[in-house]
């Protein structure tokens, strides 16, 4: 049986808390998955009480919830929600937020912190805690939630981590980055060892290259305080695109549970060949949106975006070449790339085949052999995707490219959101689909080395028109002339 507990969200008048936290929470709550007892509560700086609180948050499910909201399911869940108001930089509220905790009877024992604040505060945060009694177990378990980015670098990454464990220990401690929860995401472990299929292929025997995309075309969306200095490497390819690395390339752990997943994916991690600084521009690029036009609608240049700096060269989009020095995968390059005011919104892995050894049709018209691809759709659309070439119909031997789909590609209805699984991970304990700061850490030795570079190279920056695929000068990243990026599911999709 889960064990009931109080779920206090800081910043829950924030983005997060409203796009993300409260939708997932109340989709638990309509497929029965939160314990009975389970208390939510928002604590801001707003000067609410419950009543108003329950008012915010049953107007923000209208807007955000899957098929409409469900008025016995709601009446459930705002009976759940509390709110607390207090300044996060005031110490006496921590002390406050305790008592008030502990004198409702309402509010069971064991307690969540989920917090959906700037990462700056993170540390103070869990000092205020602490300082209150709040991390201390003896009268109930205490989980503490953060999510990435967990610092700006190598250094920062480890001032925080022990600025963290100073009070908690590590499993108290969940560190989201929430590609993890997605379906497909952890689909790709399912399909490499749940199936004997793939297994003998997954390698450089077989494998000409990986590409692992993941493009967006919105702009940075009003985050520019945020983002601006921040960038694509480390807001997207040094969390999310390298954990989807780690996922394509690991080694089939001995069981599921959290650890010896952990361990394979830093093994991959710790493998990834370091860039030597002077290798940074063959392995990485960077550039910035201009102005452009965007489904329809013409968009500023990233420097004339609310917020940034007009010198900025802060990059939106970001590409990488790495190596993972083992005996799977030595020598098959892995391309990464990220972008903002690209032409789509697209997440991808793309596995290319090498070409058959024997050129059994050179003298026919299937000359131009295309190769094989496994293209793992992450979203908008959930895929699996085995392309092969096959003889046409008719008397000529000609081939064209077919597919063989996974069943529910392109069904998008039952879709959930990656919070629900992770929010159920933390209220059931299962650690599993969260980072261990080992995999941070190793994750910032592949991508410092670049920053390292960039940041000294302040002075000029690539960029390319909202809009499109990326700047075309990145194409120097691909080893050989016959390796493009592939930027869609369907080949003649552009
Ligand atoms: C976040 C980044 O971690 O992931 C954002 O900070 C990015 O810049 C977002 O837009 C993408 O997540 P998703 O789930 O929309 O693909």
């Amino acid at each position: 049986m889960i064990e009931p507990c109080t779920f206090v969200i800081f910043g829950a008048t924030g983005n997060l808390a409203r796009l993300k936290l409260l939708p997932a929470l109340y989709h638990l709550d309509k497929v029965g998955r939160l314990p009975e007892g389970m208390c939510i509560v928002g604590t801001g700086r707003r000067e609410w009480d419950d009543t108003a609180w329950c008012d915010y948050v049953s107007e923000l499910l209208e807007e955000r919830v899957r098929g409409g909201v469900d008025s016995e399911v709601l009446q459930r869940f705002r009976q759940r929600l509390r709110f607390f108001s207090g300044d996060i930089q005031d110490n006496a509220t921590f002390a406050h937020l305790h008592h008030t905790i502990l004198d409702d009877n309402a509010c069971p024992n064991n307690i969540v912190f989920y917090l959906a604040v700037q990462p700056s505060i993170y540390a103070r945060i869990a000092n205020a805690l602490a300082a209150a009694g709040l991390n201390d177990e003896e009268h109930g378990w205490r989980r503490l939630v953060i999510e990435k980015p967990f610092g700006f670098d190598l250094e920062s990454a480890e001032i925080l981590e022990e600025q963290l464990h100073r009070h908690f220990s590590e499993k108290q401690i969940f560190r989201i980055d929430h590609y993890l929860g997605k379906g497909m995401v952890q689909n790709v472990l399912v399909f490499r060892f749940a199936n004997l299929i793939m297994e003998p292929l997954w390698n450089r025997n077989f494998i000409d290259h990986v590409q692992i995309t993941h493009s967006e075309s919105q702009g940075i969306a009003g985050r520019a305080e945020y983002y601006d200095g921040v960038g694509a490497m480390r807001d997207m390819i040094q969390s999310h695109l390298l954990q989807m690395l780690t996922l394509v390339a690991m080694e089939p752990p001995p069981s599921l549970d959290a650890d010896s997943l952990r361990d394979e994916k830093v093994k991959v991690l710790k493998s990834i060949r370091p860039i030597a600084r002077t290798a940074v521009h063959a392995h990485a690029f960077r550039a910035q949106y201009s102005g452009g036009r965007v489904d329809g609608e013409t968009v500023l240049p990233y420097v004339e975006e609310e917020g940034v700096d007009p010198h900025s060269t802060t990059e939106t989009y970001a590409s990488l070449k790495l190596y993972i020095d083992n005996w799977r995968w030595r020598n098959v390059p892995f391309y990464l790339r990220t972008g903002k005011r690209m032409a789509r919104n697209s997440s991808m892995i793309a596995i290319r085949f090498k070409h058959p050894p024997q050129q059994l049709f050179r003298k026919t018209q299937l000359e131009q052999l295309k190769p094989n691809w496994v293209l793992l759709g992450i979203q908008p659309q959930e895929c699996m995707r085995l392309e092969i070439q096959a003889k046409e119909p008719g008397l000529e031997l000609r081939a064209h490219t077919t597919q063989l789909d996974a069943a529910y590609c392109g069904t998008t209805t039952n879709q959930l959101e990656a919070y629900e699984d992770l929010l159920l991970d933390v209220i059931e304990n299962d650690c599993s689909l969260f980072l261990r700061y080992d995999e941070i850490r190793w994750a910032w030795e592949v991508v410092d080395p670049v920053l390292k570079l960039w940041s000294t190279e302040r002075d000029f920056i690539h960029t390319y028109p909202s809009g499109s695929w990326g700047p075309a000068e990145d194409n120097r990243l691909f080893d050989r002339d016959d390796q493009i990026w592939r930027n869609a599911l369907y080949e003649d999709e552009t």
